[in-house]
């Protein structure tokens, strides 16, 4: 007998008139008689039609929504309307019932706050089941496009010394007693006496020690877990996501856009060929909730059009300066409706910012590049006018920034002003600077939030339903 996949089955007509043996859940048991039963293997589950007459009334029993169960027979020709073919079951073990009074994965809609608190669940949902087979998915499409251009993957650490962004937004990794840390000369815990014999914590971006790699294999990329302890409670932000991280020398600011455009078409139209039907569930589940808002509010574009889109289209390419000036006269600002108003050049853009760069004034993704230099990161290469810094941003619709990423300042000196500038201690960064030292050369590259373009993919509003368990500020349930 053939131990075979819902999806195997539904997917080629091998298997008709052949006798099967499937596991899986049941999603629901209708009138004694029809199992709705997924696999996991996709979104379709299998009718399987059960002869309750010859059906032991305890297995009957437990046939319940949830339940694991195996079903053996044969794949036959269906009657119904709903699906070609179904099995006519000649034997069923229940493997694991699961009982109907507190089962909380009721054949019902279920808000997805409700969902997040049964984490461990909820991709027993299609919607849920939808969005991680996509996630899978992209994480796939990633590794393809990286190895069919040359990259070499390369495993940055977790635990570093060194804060890569300089935005003191790091956890810290320590196996001293909190209670009774040790204390040096000078009053202060002596991380001396800790288990690196520094102070260490969980990284924030894999980007630097990914530079070094660069710097030798010529493309690399990491694609990791990050971590920021940032107090941002917002639907965009995590504590622990992943990220994506291209390195590539002697690659300037120009060839980074290019990459990240290009690279971010292929993913997406790998999910789009390879995921439609999740695509198709989760555009329906779209359509039902746009319905439910005012006219004015609703989307132009249904999510299968909106990836389309974005495959298909140039992105809008333009300077911090002239996003400054869209910005400062545009509406909003000038009615005052953005709750941080845009007067002085060299402030950094909120989200709302954002927003309305894509999805009012281009109505396409957008990459901005040429930052202010006191608004980024002390490793992005200085323009010849001193004020700005070779810095890119890629926006997309829905989302704001997905990608942040520069080419490096790969001059010494100008590094080490950068670096004394902010005042990190360029002792922490020797490794570093001594990349510039022995064979510098222009470099470049960027960083994926994994998580936003899964939110972007799927349609998801919330990220914390894009990540298999969430860990967010004051939640780091399962
Ligand atoms: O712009 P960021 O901070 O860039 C870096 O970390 C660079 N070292 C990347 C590089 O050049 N190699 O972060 C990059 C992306 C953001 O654009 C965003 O998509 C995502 O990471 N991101 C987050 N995603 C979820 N939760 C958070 N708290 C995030 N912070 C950043």
């Amino acid at each position: 007998m053939n131990e075979v996949s819902i999806n195997d089955i539904l997917h080629s007509n091998k298997f008709l008139d052949k006798k099967v043996s499937i596991s899986g859940w049941v999603k629901t048991f209708r009138a004694n008689r029809f199992i709705a039963l997924n696999d996991g293997s996709g979104l379709d589950n299998l009718q399987c039609v059960i002869d309750f007459e010859n059906t032991d009334d305890e297995i009957l029993k437990s046939i319940s929504t949830g339940a694991a169960i195996n079903v053996s027979g044969s794949l036959v020709s269906s009657q119904g309307s709903q699906q070609n073919v179904e099995l006519k079951v000649d034997s069923c073990k229940i493997l694991g019932d699961c009982n109907p009074e507190t089962y909380p994965i009721q054949p019902k809609k279920h808000s997805f706050e409700f969902l997040r608190e049964n984490a461990h669940l909820r991709t027993r949902t299609n919607t849920f089941g939808a969005v991680m087979r996509i996630r899978s998915n992209l994480s796939f499409a990633i590794h393809d496009y990286f190895k069919n251009n040359g990259f070499y993957y390369v495993h940055t650490p977790i635990i570093t010394a060194s804060d890569a962004e300089g935005a003191g937004e790091q956890f810290r990794v320590s196996t001293l007693d909190m209670k009774n840390p040790p204390i040096d000369d000078n009053g202060k815990i002596d991380f001396k006496k800790d288990f690196f014999g520094k102070e260490t914590n969980l990284t924030v971006s894999g980007q630097l020690e990914a530079e070094a790699y660069a710097m030798s294999m010529g493309k690399v990329y990491t694609f990791g877990p990050t971590f920021r302890a940032e107090n941002s409670n917002t639907s965009r932000h995590l504590s622990e996501f992943w990220m994506i991280e291209p390195e590539v020398a002697f690659m300037d600011i120009n060839g980074n856009m290019k990459l990240a455009e290009g690279f971010l078409k292929y993913i997406l139209s790998y999910i789009v060929k390879n995921n439609i039907e999740d695509l198709k569930f989760l555009e329906n589940r779209l359509i039902v909730e746009e319905k439910q808002k005012p006219q004015n509010e609703r989307g132009e574009l249904t999510l299968i059009e909106k990836l389309k889109f974005v495959i298909e289209n140039e992105f809008k390419i333009i300077t911090y300066t002239e996003a400054f000036e869209i910005l400062r006269n545009c509406k909003p600002n000038k009615k005052k409706k953005f709750k941080y108003l845009i007067d002085d050049w060299g402030t950094d853009l909120q989200s709302e910012h954002e927003r309305f760069l894509v999805e009012k004034e281009f109505k396409c993704p957008v990459i901005i590049y040429n930052y202010p230099a006191k608004i980024k990161s002390f490793y992005m290469r200085l323009n010849d006018d001193k004020k700005t810094v070779r810095a890119m941003d890629i926006l997309f619709p829905g989302i704001g920034e997905i990608v942040g990423g520069s080419e490096r300042e790969e001059r010494l000196d100008v590094l080490l002003k950068r670096i004394k500038k902010v005042g990190i201690d360029e002792k922490e960064l020797w490794w570093y600077t001594d990349l510039r030292k022995y064979g510098t050369a222009v470099h470049s590259g960027f960083g994926l939030g994994f998580e936003r373009l899964v939110m972007f993919a799927t349609g998801m509003s919330n990220i914390r339903d894009v990540i298999p368990f969430p860990r967010t500020p004051q939640n780091a349930e399962f």
